[in-house]
């Protein structure tokens, strides 16, 4: 009987080959920076009850609605995969009260789910590496966080991206604002898409982010947001401005800019680009100072942003930005008898803190030391039952074609000649 052979579930992805260097260097990358600005990484639960995201996120947006992988487990609990990453270190946090200690820095990374339509740069199961300040009001904490995102997503060159700024205030001005906003889109009810007429009674400051034609064309003489903040609020969003451009950077101020989760207060942010067809957003965050007290915490002002690692690296894919990774030395070996002397010469050059591969393929040594030289090895011992027998290994530096005689073990030993000659191959 044949069966058809599994495949990933749509909208998951395997990550492997050559690409999954490109992980490993932006994960690095957040270590480093996010590490030098004293930021600590947490690791929290893939999955959490399923409450603390619908009252996090908000029960009127699109992710509790519409995109939860919710399930219940075998003790009757409503479990859900966590869609973001938020909600779960705010209640890690809380639960550990460590809010009564100042300021709290920390950052993650991981997986996401959220039930999309899967399509370029959207997936069902996605990446996020993120960070979240907790513990200050002050602006300054708005700056460093916006700036440690865009100082982790510059220097990968990335020319299409520009930061979108904008602030959405506190609840009490954004309700002044959505009154003003509803009582001027009532006459036009009729002309606005399917989506902004549901979104008008639900969740009307969604109504914003509709990229319909006439919507927005309508939207283009509504009032605006940034002219219902309060003063504290406007002075807030000034004196972030003025942060971000005594550090250099540079903005587009979008008075459109309200985010799909309802948790934000004041600043709120979008790095795009253009690079990506309709998936522009490659990170997004903002201020959420009331989410810590509303999930049953101590009243805590906080700020962050996550960014979408698939975006990020699929656009570095665009870039041809690439690495490989090759063994320094591979070890290739005939004849039972090599057998214990391929594996103790393995060992110990790997101690050397070189990388090398023991070649299992049982082939001949023409056809290892072929493959060795296709996966970009410098250097191969090569070991047949003589070699077993003098003790002299022929080490062949496949650059140069030079092959020498090292005596075993004492020419193992020193790991200053390998290291050496990794890097300065001999020449005849
Ligand atoms: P978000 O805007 O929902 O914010 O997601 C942040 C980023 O995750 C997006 O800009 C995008 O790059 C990526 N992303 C979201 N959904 C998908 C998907 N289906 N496939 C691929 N990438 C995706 C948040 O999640 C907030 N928790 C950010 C935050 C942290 N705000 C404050 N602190």
């Amino acid at each position: 009987m044949t069966s058809t052979p599994f495949q990933a579930s749509r909208g998951t992805r395997d990550i492997w080959g050559e690409e999954i260097l490109l992980w490993q260097a932006l994960e690095q990358r957040a270590r480093d920076i996010l590490g030098r600005a004293n930021y600590q990484e947490i690791r929290t639960p893939i999955f959490e009850v399923t409450e603390l995201f619908s009252r996090g996120i908000g029960e009127g947006t699109d992710i509790v609605n519409k995109e939860m992988y919710t399930f219940t487990d075998r003790g009757n609990r409503s479990l859900t995969l966590r869609p973001e990453g938020t909600a779960g270190v705010v209640r890690s946090l809380i639960e550990h009260k460590r809010l009564s200690q100042g300021v709290v820095r920390c950052w993650y990374l991981g997986p996401m789910f959220r039930y999309e339509r899967p399509q370029a740069g959207r997936q069902r199961q996605f990446h996020q590496l993120g960070v979240e300040l907790f513990g200050s009001a002050d602006p300054r904490a708005d700056v460093e966080v916006i700036a440690l995102g865009l100082e982790f997503l510059q220097p990968l060159a990335l020319p299409s991206l520009t930061l979108e700024l904008n602030s959405v205030g506190d609840p009490e001005d954004r309700q002044r604002y959505q009154a003003a906003l509803v009582e001027y889109l009532t006459p036009y009810v009729q002309d606005l898409d399917p989506d902004s007429q549901v979104r008008l009674t639900k969740n009307p400051l969604r109504i914003l982010d509709s990229k319909h034609p006439t919507t927005q064309a309508i939207l283009a003489t509504a009032p605006q947001l940034p002219q219902y903040l309060s003063k504290d609020a406007h002075a807030h969003f000034e004196q972030v401005q003025a942060g971000l451009t005594a550090l250099g950077w540079s903005y587009v101020l979008n008075p459109r800019l309200v985010r799909g989760l309802d948790y934000y207060t004041r600043t709120a942010f979008e790095i795009t680009t253009t690079d990506l067809g309709a998936q522009a957003a490659v990170a997004g965050g903002g201020r959420y100072d009331r989410l810590v007290q509303q999930l049953g915490g101590p009243d805590t002002p906080a700020v962050g942003w996550a960014i979408g690692l698939e975006r990020l690296v699929a656009l570095w894919q665009k870039q041809g930005v690439s690495f490989t990774v090759a063994p320094d030395i591979t070890v290739v070996a005939v004849g039972e008898a090599t057998a214990n002397l391929s594996l103790q010469i393995s060992h110990m050059l790997r101690q050397h803190g070189l990388r090398v591969e023991m070649d299992v393929s049982q082939s001949s040594l023409s056809k290892q030391i072929k493959r060795a030289d296709r996966l970009g090895s410098k250097a191969c011992v090569i070991l047949g039952e003589t070699e077993v027998a003098t003790k002299q290994i022929p080490v062949k530096w496949l650059a140069t074609g030079v092959q020498e005689l090292v005596p075993f073990p004492s020419g193992f030993a020193d790991p200053q000649p390998w290291q050496y000659k990794c890097h300065h191959p001999p020449v005849a």
